[in-house]
Formats: C-alpha cells, sequence, structure tokens
C-alpha cells in the first residue's frame, strides 16, 4: 500500500529509478533462478522474423518481474499491455490516473529497447462506470462526454509519447449482429457515430508522431470485415488520421481457412493502411463466440496430439499467409506469452484450459513453435 501511494504521488521523472530498479534489476535476479527455455543466444521469433515484421506479446507488469520475462527478452521485441492502459484500469475515477502499470511496461520497454503498443484508448468493456454518469447517476450529455473522452485521450497519449509508437484508438466499435452496423455502447447512445471519429483526432492531436489503429475481432467474417471497411473508409473519407487497421486474430483450430486468411487479408489491403496482427492465438477448441457454462465434455481439456496437430497446422499455415504479406503488415503481437495461462482458460468456458500460444507452461517451445519458425 505504502509503494503504491508513494507511486501514486511521484512525478515520472522521480520515479524512473525506482521503475527501472523494480522492472530491471528484479526480473535480472530471478533469471538466475530459472530454468532457462530457450538457451540464451539463441535465435528467437523476433531473430527469424527480422526481415519481416516485428514479433510482440501482450504483457502484464507482473510477467515482466518474473521468469517470464526472460522469455520475452528472447523471442519478442514489441510489447503490448495487456490490460494496464484500458481505460477502467489507468482511469478508474474521475481525477484519477493509476500510472504504475503503463509505467513499469514502458519502462522495461526503453530499458531494453523493444518497441511499444498502446492498447487501448476507447472501448465498450472495461470502462470505468464513473465515466458516463453524472452525480445522480443519470447519463452525462453529449457535450460532458466528448470533454471526458478527449481529456482521457489526451491525458495517456501525452504521457506515453516517444515511447508508445502506435495506439489502438478505437477497439471493437462494429456490431457482431449481420444487420447491424455498429455496436450499441454507452459511447454511441450518447455522443453517436462520431465519437470514433474524435478519438482519433484527440490521440492525433495528442502525438503527432504516434501510428493510430483501428482495432477488432471477427475480421475474417466476411460480414463483419465489410462493416469495418465500411467504417474505415469513412473515417478515410473525412480526412480522419487513421494508419492502421489492427486484425486481433483470435483464431482457432478450425478457423480461419486458408483462402479464408488470404480474402481477409487481400481485402484489408486494399484500404491501403497498415496492417498489424494485433492479438494472436489459436485455441485447440473450435471456435465459440459466446461464453457459456462449463459441461461434462468440457472437462476433456488435454493438450492430445490430435489438438496438437490441427494447431500446428493452423499456425503454419497462418505465417506462411503472413508472410507472404510481408510488406503491408507491420507487426505480429501475441495475446500472452505461454500456455501456463491465457485468457483462452476463460472465455468461452470458464475454467477450461486452452493451450493456445508457442509456448509450453514451462515455457518452453512447443512443437509447433519449430514450424513457426522454418522457412
Ligand atoms: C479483446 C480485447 C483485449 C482483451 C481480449 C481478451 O480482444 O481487445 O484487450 O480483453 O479481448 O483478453
Amino acid at each position: 500500500m505504502h509503494t503504491i501511494k508513494i507511486l501514486r504521488n511521484s512525478s515520472w521523472k522521480q520515479l524512473m529509478p525506482v521503475i527501472l530498479w523494480l522492472t530491471g534489476i528484479l526480473p535480472f535476479a530471478s533469471y538466475a533462478q530459472s530454468g532457462a527455455s530457450v538457451p540464451a543466444g539463441e535465435k528467437g521469433l523476433k531473430d527469424y522474423y527480422k526481415a519481416y515484421f516485428p514479433i510482440g506479446v501482450a504483457v502484464s507488469p507482473r510477467t515482466l518481474k518474473i521468469d517470464e520475462a526472460d522469455l520475452v527478452l528472447s523471442q519478442f521485441n514489441s510489447l503490448t499491455p495487456e490490460n494496464a492502459l484500458k481505460m477502467g484500469p489507468v482511469h478508474p475515477t474521475e481525477k484519477q490516473y493509476n500510472w504504475a502499470g503503463g509505467d513499469s511496461i514502458a519502462a522495461f520497454a526503453k530499458r531494453h529497447q523493444l518497441k511499444m503498443r498502446g492498447h487501448t484508448l476507447c472501448w465498450h468493456n472495461q470502462t470505468p462506470s464513473w465515466m458516463f454518469v453524472d452525480s445522480t447517476g443519470k447519463n452525462v450529455s453529449k457535450e460532458v462526454l466528448l470533454q471526458r473522452l478527449k481529456e482521457h485521450i489526451t491525458t495517456v497519449v501525452s504521457r506515453y509519447k516517444g515511447t508508445i509508437y502506435a495506439w489502438d484508438v478505437v477497439n471493437e466499435a462494429i456490431s457482431d449482429k449481420p444487420n447491424e452496423y455498429l455496436r450499441p455502447s454507452k459511447w454511441l447512445e450518447i455522443i453517436g457515430e462520431e465519437y470514433i471519429a474524435k478519438a482519433f483526432q484527440w490521440a492525433h492531436e495528442a502525438d503527432p508522431n504516434a501510428q493510430l489503429f483501428y482495432n477488432d475481432y471477427d475480421e475474417i467474417n466476411a460480414v463483419k470485415r465489410a462493416k469495418m471497411i465500411r467504417l474505415i473508409k469513412s473515417l478515410q473519407s473525412k480526412g480522419i488520421p487513421i494508419h492502421g487497421v489492427g486484425l486481433q486474430a483470435h483464431w482457432a483450430v478450425n478457423e480461419p481457412s486458408r483462402a479464408q486468411l488470404d480474402s481477409t487479408l487481400r481485402d484489408f489491403v486494399q484500404l491501403g493502411l497498415k496492417l498489424q496482427i494485433t492479438e494472436l492465438d489459436i485455441s485447440v477448441y473450435p471456435k465459440e463466440h459466446n461464453a457459456r457454462e462449463r459441461r461434462p465434455e468440457d472437462n476433456d481439456a488435454a493438450f492430445t496430439p490430435e489438438r496438437e496437430q490441427a494447431q500446428l497446422e493452423k499456425y503454419k499455415m497462418a505465417f506462411e499467409l503472413l508472410r507472404q504479406y510481408k510488406q503491408h503488415i507491420t507487426g505480429v503481437t501475441f495475446w500472452n506469452i505461454s500456455d501456463r495461462g491465457s485468457w483462452l482458460d476463460n472465455f468461452p468456458v470458464r475454467g477450461r484450459k486452452d493451450y493456445p500460444l508457442l509456448f509450453d507452461k514451462d515455457l518452453k517451445p512447443k512443437n509447433v513453435y519449430w514450424e513457426v519458425v522454418k522457412f
């Protein structure tokens, strides 16, 4: 508690030495004791893909203080805070910003010369409840919400100016329902569609050098993809500063097919923007889009040879295509480090273990890893 208080009351400059110590020295102390997964000095993903694109990973501040930091440094050259810079964690009450998590990841990135992506400035999820209401609990007016969004974006983007090179400005604004364009959300309800353009404008004003991305999932679905493209084109036609499209790429053993991924990438390339794969993982279970209760058959959650083979083929195919599109792709980021833990352990089925990444729970490369780096 005491440390948290000190951190909150100190300026960025005062904190730098402390942060560097916490994020730099501690991990190095723990490396010495960890059974290294890939021997030091051996090539990592980032080296195999040097001529293609940076390879990133979503991290928590804690991850960078334990043995996983070793793996991060040997394999990846870009970081995305998994949660630390989402609106809820970073701006929990109107007058309070919680910088500890974002700052410690930023310090680690600087210290080790890694790129850093920002995730995310405006989303319907993990938003703090105060954002949309006044002191009596009623929805605020459009003007007030626009002002709050502007203040949030300006403050967060300014703080990491020069450190975060790319931002997921708006996340998941498109509806999953085939006949609905934009996702119903408090942003849309109170402000209207204009919240999206404003978010990009304010991010650009705060850091004119930052690359600004629209980020969404289920991009492989032709109906949803068409709506993403419609949105991006409408921003482009109004001269809104948008530089890239983030394809989350939460895929599974049964999708996308090669043809589906090829047409997805081809369609987005037409926009003339940078493409990034921002949240890559490949579940070993067939894709389900909605959370549901656990069923008896979900207890069969082992990483069987069949599941391993199906996942291996999907990763191999995906990276073959990503390499083909290298002139358009400026980053590929995995969503979490290893099968030790990922958000898919709780989604769509709470408590069902998944094995979606290239490293196992002991941080050792899985067989699929060697397929991804063999080309
Ligand atoms: C979405 C968000 C991410 C994350 C994942 C689940 O893809 O963009 O920030 O919350 O869901 O971890």
